[in-house]
């Protein structure tokens, strides 16, 4: 037993270092809150009006989205639905993917799955690396996705920033491995840097949720079967007992 907890201890120790560098570059650490029904709430309102215009949900139904948030079906028809849709219908966009194509030079993709394929960290840092570069036609670009054809649809809200001359410098915040690159605004924006970040949260919150409406459950399902098993031992135990008492 005890050497296999050893070896089992060694080989997590070893691929843990992997996985946190395969992130490498400019990516911000983010654990997403997906039980943060409030949270999750904005992160949809905010969803359906900064971004559903161009980028689908399409394995999140309406109905799934308010039955694990708790939201009451008068605010989810008045606050995240357009009028013509009804609750059991899939989050899509209303833009023409061949129209996106034209536009943009790619269809914006569909983003159930992004949270999970490309890790919340991702999506964060993606959403908080947009800086000013004249040499675009968006005159954008994103640390995250080089060359991005993506606007800064939220410029208005975090305002436009340009990537600091030399070396990032380490946060000095006391998170560690934490380590944002450093930006200066040119223009400010209608959200403070604070307020801006906590609007990223809520998004990439709902999006995770969206990458796995189940988790929540699972999680749930996960503690009792925990307690079935603990309640399991003495149990075994005595039978085992009963088994082998005629046993010399
Ligand atoms: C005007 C259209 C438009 C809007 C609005 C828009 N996006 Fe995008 N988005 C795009 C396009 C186009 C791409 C593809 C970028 C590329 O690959 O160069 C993209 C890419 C992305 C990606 C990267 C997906 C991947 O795996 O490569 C994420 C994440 C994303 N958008 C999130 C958002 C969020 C969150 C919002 C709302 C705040 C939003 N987008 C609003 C057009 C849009």
């Amino acid at each position: 037993m005890t050497v296999r907890h050893l070896l089992a201890g060694l080989v997590l120790g070893a691929i843990a270092p992997l996985s946190l560098a395969a992130g490498g570059g400019a990516l911000m650490d983010y654990t997403p809150d997906v039980s943060n029904s409030a949270s999750v709430q904005r992160g949809a309102a905010n969803f359906m009006n900064y971004c559903s215009g161009c980028h689908s949900l399409r394995f999140l139904r309406y109905q799934t989205l308010a039955e694990d948030h708790e939201v009451p079906e008068d605010l989810l028809a008045e606050n995240l639905m357009f009028t013509s849709e009804k609750p059991g219908d899939h989050i899509l966009t209303a833009m023409p993917s061949e129209a996106a194509t034209g536009w943009f030079g790619q269809a914006p993709p569909d983003l159930s799955l992004t949270a999970r394929a490309r890790g919340a960290d991702w999506v964060y840092s993606f959403l908080m690396t947009f800086y000013v570069d004249p040499s675009k036609a968006t005159g954008v670009n994103n640390l995250q996705l080089k060359g991005a054809s993506m606007p800064h649809v939220l410029g208005h809200l975090e305002g436009y920033k340009v990537v600091a001359e030399g070396e990032p410098k380490e946060d000095k915040g006391g998170h560690g491995a934490h380590k944002g690159p450093e930006f200066e605004y040119v223009q400010a924006g209608a959200l403070t840097p604070k307020e801006y970040e906590a609007f990223v949260r809520d998004i990439t919150n709902f999006l995770s949720y969206a990458a796995e409406p189940g988790a929540k459950e699972r999680h749930a399902l996960g503690r009792w079967v925990l307690l079935y098993l603990f309640l399991l031992i003495p149990l075994t135990w005595l039978i085992k007992k009963e088994y082998w008492k005629d046993v010399h």
